[in-house]
């Protein structure tokens, strides 16, 4: 194994660290392993490393510093795994959200410290893709929202966990996320899958237009629908795969079709966020999606119903959509036409244009459910 492997554990409790060390020994990993009880002892060291160490940081007790320490140890290297005998969730997504990608419940098993461990090594400095999340945004029937959707639970998203969020533009002959943004992307989504798939993680980047001072990034449609018609499902796979290598997020728009790319999309998915608005017209078009949806056989909390456009005082209630729909909604999303029509005529996100309106407000709790969500998942890995 690479002998500039190191681990650096930062643990107040005597016993832990030993016992910690001793697991690490027993792998008989190539790897410098370092204990340190006082954090700030430790961090110096990380600081001072040459090769990016995985960090080992116990949060037990919640005291304000190991949060402070997170956001510093952060800025030297992205494995950080939290430690903790409190499995309070509040505290773990927070340690999540600042920056520490695992959580090893106290006290430690031997099988869980050698999967983590072994997951940084093949790693190396590349994000994790078993970690990064593709979330699509989808429904049946045109012109229901997905675009509005996808583009400010992106922007969002970022400004939530702060990490790269990548929104792609996989509408692949109409779309209209540039549109939506007022963006003038000099690559697309063709371009990357026929260039740039092989290419490093920085280069990769260089493709997607960066949208303002935010960590969100944004990936074209492509120009001409000739260069979408040669785009076949296989590359939408390569181009996934590319993508998770680079991003933790990555917000997908797509077109209403069901034709074989957009099976593909639909497949590779962690998650669909399957929007539909409050008519029965469009409901009993979802149904049908679901179904097929189910023949699929995806996994259970794949399909995350969003209800779009939702007013609460529609005569058809929430409660009755989820009979006929047999699952709950996951989200519902104020109607607010002047809000929508002022950010999409200004290509800006509602936030940026109106942030204290009520669809702001919405999509702002929507991006903090799904990453808390998200880590909450991450964390349930490991329990028992
Ligand atoms: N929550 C909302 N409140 C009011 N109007 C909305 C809302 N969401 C979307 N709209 C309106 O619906 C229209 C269609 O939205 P959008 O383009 O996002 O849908 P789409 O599903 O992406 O459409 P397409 O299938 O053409 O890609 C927009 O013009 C927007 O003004
Ligand atoms: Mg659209």
């Amino acid at each position: 194994m690479e002998n500039n492997f190191s681990i650096i554990v930062l643990d107040s409790n005597d016993n832990s660290r030993e016992v910690l060390k001793a697991y690490l020994e027993e792998f008989r990993f190539d790897a410098e392993i370092k204990l340190f009880s006082d954090y700030r002892e430790g961090l110096k060291e990380i600081k001072e490393s040459t090769a990016k160490p995985v960090v080992f940081i116990d949060i037990t007790n919640c005291d304000e510093k190991y949060f402070e320490i997170i956001e510093e140890v952060k800025l030297f290297t992205s494995k950080i795994v939290v430690t903790s005998s409190d499995y309070s969730t509040n505290s773990i997504v927070r340690a999540m959200r600042l920056g520490a990608k695992e959580f090893l419940p106290k006290p430690v098993l031997k099988d869980d410290l050698k999967r983590i461990i072994g997951v940084f090594i093949q790693r190396g400095e590349e994000q994790d893709d078993t970690s990064s999340k593709i979330i699509t945004v989808y429904s049946n029937k045109g012109g229901i929202g997905k675009t509005t959707i996808a583009v400010n639970l992106a922007l969002e998203l970022a400004k939530v966990t702060k990490d790269k969020v990548a929104l792609v533009d996989l509408n692949l002959q109409l779309g209209d996320i540039s549109t939506f943004l007022n963006l003038n992307p000099p690559f697309d989504v063709s371009y990357v899958i026929k260039n740039l798939i092989d290419k490093k993680d920085e280069t990769l980047l260089q493709a997607f237009e960066k949208y303002k001072e935010t960590s969100m990034y944004v990936l074209a449609d492509p120009s001409y629908i000739e260069q979408s018609e040669s785009i076949t499902p296989n590359q939408i796979s390569d181009l996934f795969k590319a993508l998770k290598k680079v991003f933790p997020y990555i917000i997908v728009d797509m077109s209403s079709n069901i034709d074989p790319n957009s099976l593909k999309i639909l497949d590779l998915s962690d998650w669909i966020m399957f929007t539909t608005i409050v008519n029965i017209p469009a409901i009993r078009n979802s149904q049908r999606c679901l179904n097929l949806f189910k023949s699929r056989r995806y996994p259970d909390n794949k399909v995350k119903i969003i209800i779009n456009r939702y007013m609460e005082n529609d005569e058809i209630k929430i409660e009755d959509i989820e009979t006929t729909l047999g699952d709950k909604v996951y989200w519902k999303i104020p109607n607010n036409y002047f809000s929508i029509m002022d950010s999409i005529n200004k290509g800006v996100t509602v936030s940026e244009i109106n942030p204290n309106s009520n669809i702001a407000n919405s999509f702002r709790e929507l991006a903090s459910k799904v990453s808390d969500d998200i880590v909450e998942m991450t964390i349930t890995k490991y329990r028992i």
